[in-house]
This record gives C-alpha cells, sequence and structure tokens, in this order.
C-alpha cells in the first residue's frame, strides 16, 4: 500500500512541470487542465513537506556560515576563514570545474565534525539530517580489512548512486586517517578534474575529509606561538602549512597520504584546527548549556573548564580533548 504512495511521490521530486503537463494533456482532454492544476499544486505541497534535490531544500547562506563559523566555533581563525571562502566560492560558482574538497585536520575536540556541520545546515535545509548528506567512518562502515573488495565496490555505487540523484550531495569521511589506503584510491576518480564519470558529473559534490593526522604538528606551532609571547590569532596558514604537510606525508599510519590525493593536488584545502585554550571551553561550556536550554551559568562553565586536562602539563595552555564531551558533561556541575 504504502509503495504506491511513495513512488508517485518521488517521482514529483525529479519531474519537471513539462512532465507534469504532459501527463496532464495525454490522459483526457476535458479533464487535462483540471488535473493539470491538481498536479501542480500537489507538486508544490509536495516539495515544502518532502526534502527533494532542488533549491527548495538545498540553498547556499553565506551570511548563516559565516555567522555560525564566526559566533559557534571557538579559536579556530585559520579554519573560519578557510571555510567561509572555500564554501562561498564553490557555492557561488555555477560550473565548478572539479567538486569541493576539504580536509579537516587537527587533535580530537577541536570542532573539526562541528565545523562540517555548519557546513551542511547552511547548505541543506535539514542539515546533517538532510538526505543528501552522507557520513562515513571507518570503524562503523569499512571494519574489516579482508572486506575491502566489497568496501570499495559498495562505496563506490553509494557515491555514484547518490550524486546521480542530486548533484549537490555533500560526502564525510571521518576517521580519515584510519580509512584503508585502497578504498580511499576508490573514490579517487570521483575527486578529480572529470567531466563526466560514465555519464555523472561529480562536480558539485562536496567531500570532507576529517583526521587527527597533523595535529601535533599543529600543536607545536601552537605552542611555539604561545612560548613566544604571540596571540594565537598571529599564526598565519604559512605557519601551518609546512609542519603540516611534512608530518601528513611521513605519517606512515595515515591512510589517506599514502594515496596521490596530494600529489595530484585533489584536496583543495587543508583546514587546521588549533589547540583549545581554557577560554574556548569556556565558550563551549556556555553555549552548550544554551544550546540545551539552560541559562549559561560562568560559574558552572568554569568549573567544567577547570576540571579538563590541560597540557604542558606544568603551564595547563591546551585542553587536551578540546571541547569534547563539554556537552554531556557541564550538568553535573550545577
Ligand atoms: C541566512 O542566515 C542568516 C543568519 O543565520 C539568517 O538570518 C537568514 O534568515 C538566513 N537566510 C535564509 C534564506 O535562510
Ligand atoms: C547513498 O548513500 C547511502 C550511504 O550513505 C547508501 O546507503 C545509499 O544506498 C546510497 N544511495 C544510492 C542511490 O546509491
Amino acid at each position: 500500500m504504502r509503495r504506491h504512495v511513495v513512488l508517485p511521490l518521488l517521482l514529483l521530486c525529479t519531474a519537471s512541470s513539462a512532465v507534469i503537463e504532459t501527463i496532464g494533456t495525454s490522459i483526457a482532454v476535458g479533464m487535462a487542465a483540471a488535473l493539470t492544476g491538481f498536479l501542480a499544486s500537489y507538486q508544490n505541497i509536495f516539495y515544502y513537506f518532502h526534502e527533494c534535490c532542488r533549491p527548495e531544500w538545498i540553498n547556499f547562506n553565506r551570511t548563516g556560515l559565516e555567522e555560525d563559523l564566526r559566533n559557534k566555533l571557538f579559536g579556530q581563525h585559520l579554519a573560519s576563514h578557510i571555510i567561509s571562502k572555500a564554501v562561498s566560492g564553490f557555492m557561488n560558482n555555477d560550473n565548478p570545474k572539479k567538486p569541493l574538497v576539504l580536509s579537516l585536520h587537527g587533535w580530537t575536540g577541536t570542532g573539526k565534525n562541528f565545523a562540517s556541520a555548519l557546513i551542511a545546515e547552511n547548505i541543506y535545509k535539514e542539515g546533517m539530517d538532510s538526505q543528501f548528506v552522507h557520513v562515513f567512518t571507518a570503524e562503523l562502515h569499512f571494519p574489516h580489512v579482508g572486506q575491502m573488495d566489497t568496501y570499495k565496490t559498495q562505496l563506490q555505487q553509494w557515491i555514484k548512486g547518490n550524486v546521480s540523484s542530486c548533484a549537490h550531495s555533500m560526502f564525510i569521511f571521518d576517521e580519515m586517517d584510519k580509512m584503508h589506503p585502497g578504498l580511499i584510491d576508490s573514490i579517487k576518480p570521483y575527486l578529480d578534474y572529470y567531466e563526466k564519470i560514465d555519464g555523472v558529473s561529480y562536480r558539485k559534490a562536496i567531500f570532507i575529509f576529517l583526521s587527527n593526522a597533523g595535529g601535533e604538528s599543529i600543536v607545536e606551532t601552537a605552542l611555539d606561538f604561545w612560548k613566544a609571547g604571540k596571540s594565537r590569532e598571529e599564526i598565519e596558514l604559512k605557519d601551518l602549512e609546512t609542519p603540516l604537510a611534512l608530518s601528513v606525508f611521513n605519517n606512515k599510519r595515515s591512510g589517506l597520504w599514502h594515496t596521490s590525493l596530494i600529489d595530484k593536488n585533489l584536496v583543495d584545502f587543508f583546514v587546521p584546527f588549533l589547540p583549545l585554550e581554557y577560554k574556548h571551553v569556556l565558550q563551549c561550556a556556555l553555549a552548550a548549556m544554551q544550546a540545551q536550554g539552560a541559562k549559561p551559568d560562568a560559574g558552572v562553565a568554569d568549573k567544567v573548564a577547570q576540571d579538563m586536562l590541560y597540557f604542558p602539563k606544568a603551564e595547563r595552555v591546551f585542553s587536551v580533548k578540546g571541547c569534547k564531551t563539554i556537552e554531556s558533561k557541564w550538568e553535573y556541575y550545577t
């Protein structure tokens, strides 16, 4: 029963009004006008309630992204800047020559997942819940090395299937360092400059890779700045690029770098996430309270932030886990 209802609904997602008019006129001349009118308004109502690959549901909000990055992503001036420029440039380009590929690097809890969610929320009305946003985690989706060939085929089919039904699809690969190199190799063609592969264009898709690779060198640079008495906002991309690239290239454990993703310049932007300080953890705690409908309490936030582990041990500069677990933690301190 349900199938009969769903099938025409899904068709409506892609049907143009021309198609609907054709259906209308081909049925019965007398009824055509009424039917066409009905179908057309039905279609509009349908778009309204059911997520479709259409501008009603996929519409980049540049101001929204900029504001979110400024107000919600704490302590990441470089990442905010790069993401904002990269995503805006890509989304405002009607004819991109390749899909957008971002590689987000940094220690755990520094906001890589969160930043990806902010991007999704400002492109898709449904944000991370959108059917056009796909998250893959090595341990969850591709756990067994022995099944790598199956995974490769599956992943390629998923990407192809999803991009075929919606060009503006987004793929987030979490824990990229734990991905099997072969698996990453298998998605390489989709990241490249090809106009089409088997009739499908991937140029409007967005790929986001998240990894801890290079995190240590980012931390070292941040620590150097701190020791020199410079503010973290003075850190520029060029201060991080070389150490990041070196550690990423030389890190044998990080799957991404075995492959020619970098050699071939398939990654458009490397986005470094700096380690977070006490004041950022404080901001995270206040934001968590607000997000969960509680009154932000500076005293509680201070207790939460004080209880996190910091390094180096003596100076307690950077939070070991960034803002991770803050969301579930603050309630214990109230
Ligand atoms: C874009 O984001 C801004 C800031 O969050 C918001 O005020 C505005 O309504 C959004 N625009 C659209 C079209 O959703
Ligand atoms: C889209 O990707 C999801 C995984 O996120 C997969 O389950 C689904 O089958 C894919 N859709 C198509 C049409 O391939």
